[in-house]
């Protein structure tokens, strides 16, 4: 895609999210229907079937030929990484979204022939939006961003997912150990924007595409490594255990031996 298109795109998608969250404040807030998908933690509302709704019908009027992969199912059965394919997830984050209105997140990313091109992540409760891609550059809003500075892991905060820590799953605890605190938001878009700010030194978690595509968009066009825990590639179809972190942490995650 050229440079003009890109922007256009990339303005049009601001826009929409813009006016999504003025809906939200406006009108779907007052009925919140919710149901569980997969148990009593797995909660979906009519809010994020609208969103998503609404994303997928004006994806289809600006990129046409384009397959969509969203999380409530109003896209396609997408197989293939070919030609454009657009990433949706709605609401993450939607169990803060029910319990607290803040900390959740609307995702959306543009992959063409496999490669990311375009991603919007909005903090829907502050209003921001992080976007970009690695021709035109990473901004919060207006403000470009640049790669977070390069610390370990023993001197920064990790992002993890509270359900993975639970289960005592993905060396959570030794990594941990070795960071500065572990925090845990409950939006996966929400800690990756901890990192893309450089607040956080990285996260780590088992997500499904519509989770990570937008984040990896945005932080391998900030130098940031975006890799499975062990240092390999993502397969942008099926979940994957997503490690993301400044060069000098990733390279000790990936290397850490079990104590
Ligand atoms: C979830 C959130 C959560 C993460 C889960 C995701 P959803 O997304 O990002 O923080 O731990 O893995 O599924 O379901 O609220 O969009
Ligand atoms: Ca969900
Ligand atoms: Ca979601
Ligand atoms: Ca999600």
């Amino acid at each position: 895609m050229e440079e003009q298109d890109l922007l256009r795109f990339d303005k049009t998608v601001q826009q929409w999210l813009v006016d999504i969250r003025q809906t939200l404040e406006k009108n779907l807030l007052a009925n919140l229907l919710i149901s569980e998908k997969k148990g009593r933690r797995d909660l979906v509302t009519n809010v994020d079937k609208n969103v998503e709704k609404i994303l997928t019908e004006k994806i289809h009027i600006l990129d046409p030929k384009a397959q969509i992969l969203g999380e409530e199912g109003f896209g396609d059965a997408v197989r293939t990484m070919r030609d454009h394919v657009w990433f949706i997830d709605p609401i993450d984050g939607t169990m803060n979204f029910i319990k607290q209105r803040d900390d959740f997140a609307i995702m959306l990313a543009l992959y063409i022939e496999g490669q990311g091109t375009l991603a919007w992540i909005m903090d829907v409760d502050k209003g921001i939006i992080y976007h970009g891609g690695p021709k035109i550059g990473i901004f919060a809003n207006q403000q470009k961003l640049k790669t977070p500075q390069n610390i370990r892991l023993e001197d920064g905060l990790i992002e993890v997912s509270g359900g993975r820590l639970l289960n005592q799953q993905l060396k959570l605890v030794e990594i941990g150990r070795k960071s500065l605190g572990i925090r845990i938001i409950g939006s996966a878009g929400m800690s990756f924007i901890k990192v893309i700010e450089g607040k956080a030194v990285g996260y780590v978690s088992k997500m499904q595409p519509w989770d990570f595509a937008a984040a990896k968009v945005l932080l391998e066009s900030l130098k940031m490594p975006f890799t499975t825990i062990d240092g390999t590639e993502i397969d942008m179809l099926s979940s994957n255990t997503v490690l993301t972190a400044t060069p000098c942490a990733h390279q000790e995650i990936v290397h850490l031996e079990l104590t």
